[in-house]
């Protein structure tokens, strides 16, 4: 269907949830523009069930209709996956809030798509949530399932697919699929739970997920390394992984990032004087402290022990992410190379961008250990023009080739924790072959075969 729905349609979708959880006009607005500012859409309704009958009965009624649908968790996606750029129903599932009570002898919880990951981190004291990103207090589990978030800890417990025991999701048909056992060991059939993770709302709309819990760790000790450059950063990463044996993060970041934090977010230096680059390196149990001590030998350091101090060298790098909106609308890049590439990638992005785009400002950071590099770029002036007319895909796409064939001319990915989105449809074909994307095809359409689950996000 093209255009709107009718009026007989939102009475239809009302009936399901309510009037009052059906939105529209300005009640709508804020549910179809990220909070980046990058993606700016517009939505005819915004949807909001309580549970997952509900889900798969307003799917059905989609379906038949034949209307275009963006699942929406906590809306803290950063490739436009879950915004309604082309005017698609948003299906909001915050409402699916339900956090079951905690399983201590599996170590486990279930947990509505709608409740945050902080939620679920803080369901039991001796126990927290493998995943954990900055975005914790917002982001839902059902957009963290829906595009695999990684994170800060992703070296030592994986991403959000990892931590998953079971889920339940409801199919555009209105099919309510579940498969909530929580078992460690199930080898019967398909693993469509980690076929969901990632999907980015493209097969099914998951509306709870079965959670493995980790073991909560006490007094972890956090340090920022002072580097000269990310050949530095990465040599002593690759050191920290082997040697620190209770390792938890190893991030990277630059002074030029900083530079705007302690500008514009009042941020202090972690380090006098400051150096060009920079690791954060977190770890816990016996050892950990003295294992980092002597891993950052006589380089300048910063350790933080106590929640207070370890805080004020996290917002270091947690903050980041806000760093590159301070001089514009950032396109967020999120890549990834192989181990060995990772200091080629880190040292001559900016160069890249700078061929592209002499105009550009370029702040990089990321997961270290995990080959993973965030490169936010803020278009030039004459640049951003453009880019407010021509959408979120930022700019004409200049950007977009020259990083994306750089990481691809590395054996990297075009998206290593955010997603393919809206931002990078158009370059799948730089990582994944003709063979794959049919495969992807055909297994969207055995999900969806009505093609109305964020049909913009990874091309059919
Ligand atoms: C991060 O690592 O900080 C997140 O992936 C968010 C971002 O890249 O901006
Ligand atoms: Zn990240």
């Amino acid at each position: 269907m093209s255009g709107d729905p009718p009026a007989s349609l939102l009475r239809q979708f009302a009936a399901v949830v309510g009037a009052a959880h059906v939105l529209t006009g300005d009640a709508a607005a804020g549910y179809a523009v990220d909070w980046t500012g990058g993606f700016a859409g517009r939505t005819p309704a915004v949807l909001r069930p309580s549970g997952t009958e509900q889900v798969a009965a307003l799917l059905a009624l989609c379906a038949d209709a034949g209307v275009a649908v963006v699942p929406q968790g906590g809306n803290t996606g950063l490739a436009g996956g879950g915004v309604p750029l082309h005017g698609e129903v948003v299906l909001s599932l915050a409402r699916l809030d339900r956090l079951g009570p905690v399983d201590l002898d599996a170590g486990q919880v279930s947990a509505g798509a709608g409740v945050s990951l902080q939620q679920v981190a803080d369901a039991d004291p001796g126990l927290d949530l493998g995943v954990f990103i900055a975005s914790r207090h917002s982001a839902t589990v059902g957009g963290a399932v829906a595009t695999n978030a990684g994170g800060l800890r992703v070296l030592r417990y994986g991403p959000m697919r990892a931590q998953l025991r079971g889920i339940e999701a409801a199919l555009s048909d209105g099919t309510v699929l579940s498969h909530m056992s929580g078992l460690v060991k199930d080898n019967t059939g398909y693993d469509y739970p980690s076929l969901l993770a990632g999907s980015e709302g493209t097969l099914a709309v998951v509306t709870a997920a079965q959670l493995q819990l980790v073991p909560r760790l006490a007094d972890p000790v956090t340090v920022i390394v002072g580097a000269d450059g990310p050949g530095e950063v990465h040599a002593l990463a690759r050191r920290a992984v082997r040697e620190v044996r209770g390792l938890l993060s190893a991030e990277f970041f630059t002074q030029a990032g900083l530079d705007l934090l302690v500008e514009h977010a009042g941020l202090t230096l972690p380090l006098r004087p400051p150096t060009p680059a920079y690791l954060l390196l977190e770890a816990a149990g016996p050892g950990a402290a003295e294992e980092l001590a002597e891993l950052a030998g006589d380089r300048p350091a910063a350790v933080g022990t106590g929640a207070a101090e370890r805080a004020r060298l996290w917002a270091c790098r947690e903050r980041h992410p806000e760093a590159a909106g301070f001089v514009g609308v950032p396109l967020k890049l999120d890549v990834s190379v192989p181990a060995a590439r990772w200091v080629r990638l880190a040292s001559e992005v900016e160069g890249v961008v700078a061929e592209a785009d002499p105009g550009a400002r370029v702040i990089i950071y990321g997961h270290v250990a995990d080959g993973n590099l965030h490169v936010n770029v803020v278009p030039g002036a004459g640049v951003a023009a453009s880019a407010r007319e021509a959408g979120p895909a930022g700019a004409d796409g200049r950007h977009e080739d020259a990083v994306f064939s750089f990481v691809a001319s590395l054996g990297g990915s075009i998206s290593a924790e955010h997603g393919i989105g809206a931002l990078k449809a158009r370059w799948l074909p730089l990582v994944r072959s003709d063979a794959e994307r049919a495969l992807f095809a055909r297994l969207r359409a055995a999900f969806d075969p009505a093609g109305i689950l964020n049909p913009y996000v990874l091309p059919r």
